[in-house]
């Protein structure tokens, strides 16, 4: 089976076109992920975009917050290459690093960060990762920072995680997916790892955030994320 940086690869050219038929809900679960972020508009805001693919995220938040700086992250380059081009009018605003995000060190030494956003990628990892991952993006975070990830979750019971794959099923078809599109997207599918929401968000207040909490929650699709506090064990000992 191909690794996941090899079918974003392929995938690359045609990702955008196909994206709010894949994604049901596209405009609000993307929505309440920008939604989500609590600083104020004009703030110059440091952020990281962790698989940030062709930019679709990042273009998003780059908009909300029109003073921020953006560092991309992904392991394909090709989708980072529809990235540079999306962002081509804007030079030096936008960072782009391939990078497996979860083998390497994430960058922003030593200020940090004042948000990192993720959106449909962490489901790739293997649980352990997906933990590793969370304490690496806290550690990337300067203090009052916020994490806000946009992703695919297991549904918690089995009854439900059927339902979960049913429903998008009937909407990706109702959206009008070809044949094509949607055997290309159940192939990347094949490499998911799902976990619950509940999981997700109890690996976070381990990992040291505080003020965790889910904004949007719509079948197979979440947004959540928490804030890292400067009064980092006290927070998880009182959530
Ligand atoms: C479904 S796409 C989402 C892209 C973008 N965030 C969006 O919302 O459209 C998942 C992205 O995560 C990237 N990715 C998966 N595993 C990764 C890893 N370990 N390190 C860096 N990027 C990864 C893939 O290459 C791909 O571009």
């Amino acid at each position: 089976m191909l690794g996941v940086g090899a079918l974003f690869d392929a995938a690359a050219p045609d990702y955008d076109g196909a994206r709010r038929m894949l994604v049901p809900g596209f405009d609000g679960f993307y929505g309440a992920a920008v939604e989500s972020v609590p600083f104020g508009r004009e703030e110059p805001l440091r952020v990281l975009d962790l698989g940030a693919g062709t930019g679709i995220l990042s273009a998003m938040v780059a908009g909300r917050f029109p003073k921020s700086r953006v560092t991309l992250v992904d392991i394909s380059v090709e989708m980072l290459r529809v990235a540079r081009r999306r962002f081509a009018g804007e030079q030096g605003r936008f960072e782009f690093r391939v990078m497996d995000h979860a083998r390497k060190p994430l960058p922003g030494k030593p200020r940090g960060y004042d948000l990192v956003v993720s959106a449909l990628s962490i489901h790739h990892l293997t649980h352990g990762d997906k933990r590793e991952l969370f304490d690496k993006i806290h550690g990337a975070l300067a203090d009052e920072g916020w994490f806000v990830n946009a992703d695919q979750v297991l549904g918690p019971t089995p009854e439900k995680e059927r339902e979960y794959g049913e429903d998008w099923l009937r909407r990706v078809k109702l959206a009008g997916a070809s044949d094509g599109e949607l055997s290309a997207a159940l192939a990347r599918m094949k490499a998911d790892k799902n976990a619950t929401l509940e999981a997700q968000m109890a690996w976070l207040r381990e990992a040291g955030f505080g003020s965790v909490e889910s904004s949007y929650e719509d079948g197979r699709f979440a947004v959540y994320g928490g804030r890292k506090g400067s009064r980092r064990r006290k927070e998880v000992t009182h959530d």
